[in-house]
């Protein structure tokens, strides 16, 4: 038989179904208690009016939300980009240059020590409070070296994305149609087995739309399904691209027209906004304000990679997106979890309602609003996936 466990005396939960507390988007209920049955939520409620259970423990007026999902990540990787960080914050600008020092890095290792250092940022992700990454290749850029970064992920993921479309790959520099085919062809053949998800980084000195869309389209054709790396570091055509081909989520969406805010609109497209990568780049934040007036779905991911965001913090970019992209505390923690599972098209997680995964994250603070209000401090106490404590 299945375990029950209640956690009694929740100063806040965070539900995100607003059938629930207080009506708002979070579903807040005050003095509130969970109960787990299995790996699965049972129930939520009041304190007062929770099941007895042999199972007890005591939030002690802590805060409970969903853990985050990371709905974009790039953590097959090896080296460091120190230097190119250090030239930046001397005010040098960036470009997508740098993927090919980590390409390089990337393939050099072995099969240990890129799943070495995965494995660390994932355990580092986790204390943080993320129970559901994302995470992809791109580091890699030949049939083997793809692939085995996407074996490697999918050892501890089921969000796996292709991004052999992240930079044309050095060894292709005079023949972009030649890497397009490479990539559209052998290359998707040998990674289609090892992810759910196609990705391309639509970018001046990347891939333009035509590319883009030959690229997804066809692994489309393979069962994988779209997102962008789209509208980062200008203005181009990546997302009404992604709004034309369905796909989950336009990620970045720093340079928006009109047009762009008007498609992410009227169609199922989630925007995911990656304050990580305006940080340690110091470029100009997205505009988050526009994205919600406007009624687009957005989700806050990390971005981590060595190159444009290192790191794997969701509440760092909770504050980030708070402070400086125009979201009030609420709407960025909603958009850290439900909002991130909408960018991976789930319904199970980013929740607690009856029948999702149980996938915690305890605050020591007494609301979630504390994520925003103080930066940078480790309230993360305590990380529950699939009804085991984990941290
Ligand atoms: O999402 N935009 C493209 N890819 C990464 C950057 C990768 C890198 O610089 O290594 C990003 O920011
Ligand atoms: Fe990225």
């Amino acid at each position: 038989m299945s375990s029950t466990t209640v956690i009694t005396n929740i100063a806040t939960l965070v539900t995100n179904d607003p059938s629930s507390g207080d009506g708002s988007p979070l579903g807040l209920v005050r003095d509130a208690a969970v109960v787990i049955v299995g790996d699965r939520i049972a129930w939520t409620g009041e304190s007062s009016k929770a099941p007895a259970t042999d199972n007890r423990v005591d939030a002690r007026g802590r805060t409970v939300l969903p853990g985050f999902v990371d709905s974009h990540s790039h953590l097959v990787f090896a080296g460091d980009r120190t230097e190119e960080f250090n030239a930046r914050m001397s005010g040098r600008g960036y470009t997508a240059g740098g993927i090919r020092t980590t390409v390089a890095a990337t393939r050099a290792a072995t099969d240990e020590e890129l799943e070495a250092n995965l494995t660390r940022h994932l355990a580092e992700a986790l204390r943080q409070g993320t129970t559901t990454f994302e995470t992809k290749s791109g580091y890699g850029l030949t049939v083997a070296d793809e692939a085995r970064a996407l074996r490697l992920a999918a050892a501890h993921t089921d969000e796996v994305t292709y991004l052999g479309a992240h930079i044309v790959s050095p060894d292709f520099a005079d023949d972009p149609a030649g890497y397009v085919a490479l990539v559209t062809g052998e290359m998707l053949d040998a990674c289609a087995p090892h992810a759910r998800w196609i990705d391309v980084f639509c970018e001046k000195g990347a891939f333009d739309g035509d590319q883009a869309r030959a690229i997804l389209t066809a692994g489309r054709a393979k069962g994988l399904h779209p997102r962008i790396h789209a509208n980062q570091l200008s203005y181009g055509p990546g997302v009404q691209l992604a709004v034309e081909l369905d796909a989950a989520s336009a990620d970045h969406c720093t340079h928006l027209t009109d047009a762009d805010v008007d498609a992410l609109a009227n169609g199922d497209t989630v925007a995911t906004l990656l304050p990580g990568a305006e940080f340690s780049t110091r470029a100009a934040w997205p505009d988050a304000r526009r994205l919600l007036d406007a009624g687009v779905t957005v989700a806050l991911s990390t971005d981590c990679n060595p190159g444009s965001s290192f790191t794997s913090s969701v509440p760092f970019c909770i504050a980030l997106a708070v402070r400086d992209m125009g979201m009030t505390p609420d709407e960025a923690v909603w958009s850290s979890t439900a909002g991130g599972a909408a960018a991976l098209r789930r319904t199970d997680i980013g929740r607690l309602t009856p029948g999702a995964r149980a996938d915690l994250t305890l605050l020591d603070a007494p609301s979630h609003v504390h994520l925003a209000y103080r930066p940078g401090v480790p309230l993360v106490s305590e990380v529950w996936r699939r009804g085991v404590r984990v941290v």
